[in-house]
């Protein structure tokens, strides 16, 4: 085991070391029947590794065929450039198996938990005077989760307020006239999670947005009140923090007291943005947060942790506890439990080490160090605005708040299917991996600036590229 792990460490220093001097492609994107060709898949599958050889030979391969994040030229979705190291405990989880969610099946795991979750509930400021190990969790004191992945969150967030409104649906199903309340813009994983809690998608009632994706909250009333007159029940307000396209925050303030005017839950979607809790000088922009009843907080995202991990925060652990009224006998044995067990408030049985993954990557070099990440990459997306704003042809809709930038280059073609066939071409290009995105029926171009190694050099690389490509499409 020690010479192959060894060597693994090696095929993958080398591929983390090539990747960000950007000697290889971002993406070399083949099709899956060239892949499993390429892998042997049938082969080994049939005779297992035969030797070491064959091992590295297959790991060579694989990355080869892989999205490469460390590359200063991408660009792409929101998941986040880890730490060389962070992948570390998930070698030791996969070497040991011990998942976390019972704490007699993995008690380091679950203390990583636990500290993460008081750490996290520090920077919303709903710690008070709470000791990070103090892993009693009471009634009126906030409390906390990690879950596999921000939909799944949201999912157990919004059955959390369907508890607190509906106590009786977890028995006897929903009632009819429950609804919740979000900008247009909210993440599909909020509709999803309502069609799966059986109160169907149609019970989001949007609310308006303007031109950015930001929610306009003299609308938050106008929708609260029709749905009032209709006999309604709101069981929750969603806010962006920020949306997924743009990167902007909704109104977060207004939101919240809108929400404690009216008591209503107030459900925080921070899977991207919340992480800029953590920057002194871009917590601003989650000002009002301390208003929410729950939060998501991706740290598969903005926090240089592996995918995935995420936090599911509350105010009150009593919503926590009265999400899930359920108990099995095997596996919660309340008094008589050391330490604590997470399992009874997520949907996932058995859960993977996400503390300790968690926990690990921001160890690696400390609270400081991810501060000054999220600094460097929020004024990044605006170093990459203003650099466009002094180009011809670029059209900007809005200064960023965050590290994500929607923009258009209408040189050759000011049509939404030229946006798309650009992206492509950039991307099949192989030297940048951008995204898209579409709002008020306008498809963008869309960066999110979250490799640390991305600087002006590489933006600048970037515009040259979008224009040498938008000419070479027109000429064809
Ligand atoms: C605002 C927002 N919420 C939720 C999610 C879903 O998170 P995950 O991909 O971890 O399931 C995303 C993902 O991009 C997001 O941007």
């Amino acid at each position: 085991m020690d010479k192959i792990i060894g060597d693994i460490g090696k095929l993958l220093s080398n591929h983390i070391k090539t990747s960000k001097q950007n000697k290889n492609y971002v993406l070399n994107q083949q099709s899956p029947e060239l892949i499993a060709a390429t892998l042997e898949l049938k082969k080994l599958l049939k005779k297992g590794f035969s030797n070491n050889n064959e091992i590295l030979n297959f790991i060579k391969n694989y990355l080869k065929n892989t999205n490469h994040l460390s590359n200063p030229n991408y660009m792409g979705h929101q998941v986040a450039v880890p730490y060389d190291l962070s992948g570390i405990p998930e070698l030791i989880h996969g070497t040991i198996n011990n998942p976390s969610s019972l704490y007699e099946m993995g008690p380091a795991g679950a203390t990583c938990e636990g500290f993460m979750i008081n750490w996290m509930l520090d920077k919303v400021g709903w710690l008070k005077e709470k000791d990070y190990y103090n892993f009693n969790f009471k009634f009126g004191e906030a409390s906390g989760i990690l879950t596999h992945g921000g939909s799944v969150a949201n999912l157990t967030a919004l059955a959390a307020a369907r508890s607190a409104i509906c106590p009786k649906a977890w028995t006897q199903g929903n009632p009819n006239n429950i609804v919740v309340i979000g900008a247009k813009s909210a993440h599909y994983s909020i509709s999803r999670a309502l069609s799966i809690l059986g109160l169907g998608s149609n019970s989001f009632l949007p609310v308006k947005v303007d031109q950015n994706e930001v929610l306009i909250i003299s609308d938050l009333e106008d929708v609260f009140n029709k749905a009032i007159k209709k006999n309604l029940r709101v069981m929750c307000v969603v806010a962006n923090a920020c949306a997924t396209s743009t990167g902007l925050y909704d109104p977060i303030v207004e939101m919240g007291d809108f929400c404690e005017k009216h008591k209503i839950w107030f459900h925080i979607d921070g899977a991207h943005g919340a992480a800029a809790l953590v920057s002194k000088k871009n917590k601003s922009l989650l000002k009002g947060i301390n208003k929410a009843t729950s939060i998501i907080w991706d740290a598969h995202k903005m926090m240089r942790v592996p995918s995935l991990c995420t936090a599911l925060l509350f105010k009150n652990f009593k919503h926590q506890a009265l999400a899930f009224q359920q108990k099995g006998s095997y596996v919660f044995h309340e008094e008589e439990v050391v330490g604590m067990d997470s399992m009874p408030y997520t949907i996932e049985c058995t859960k993977s080490a996400l503390g300790t993954k968690f926990f690990w990557s921001l160890a690696l070099k400390g609270e400081r160090a991810i501060e000054k990440y999220i600094d460097y990459t929020f004024e990044l997306a605006k170093t990459f605005y203003e650099l466009l704003e002094k180009e011809e042809f670029f059209e900007l809709p809005y200064r960023p708040e965050s590290n994500i930038l929607c923009f258009r280059y209408l040189k050759e073609s000011k049509t939404n299917e030229f946006q798309k066939t650009l992206r492509y071409a950039i991307i099949n290009r192989k030297k940048f991996y951008i995204t898209s995105c579409e709002m008020n029926g306008l498809r963008y171009l869309r960066v999110v600036l979250l490799n640390p190694d991305t600087s002006k050099k590489e933006l600048k690389n970037l515009i040259e590229e979008i224009k040498n490509v938008s000419k070479e499409l027109f000429e064809i």
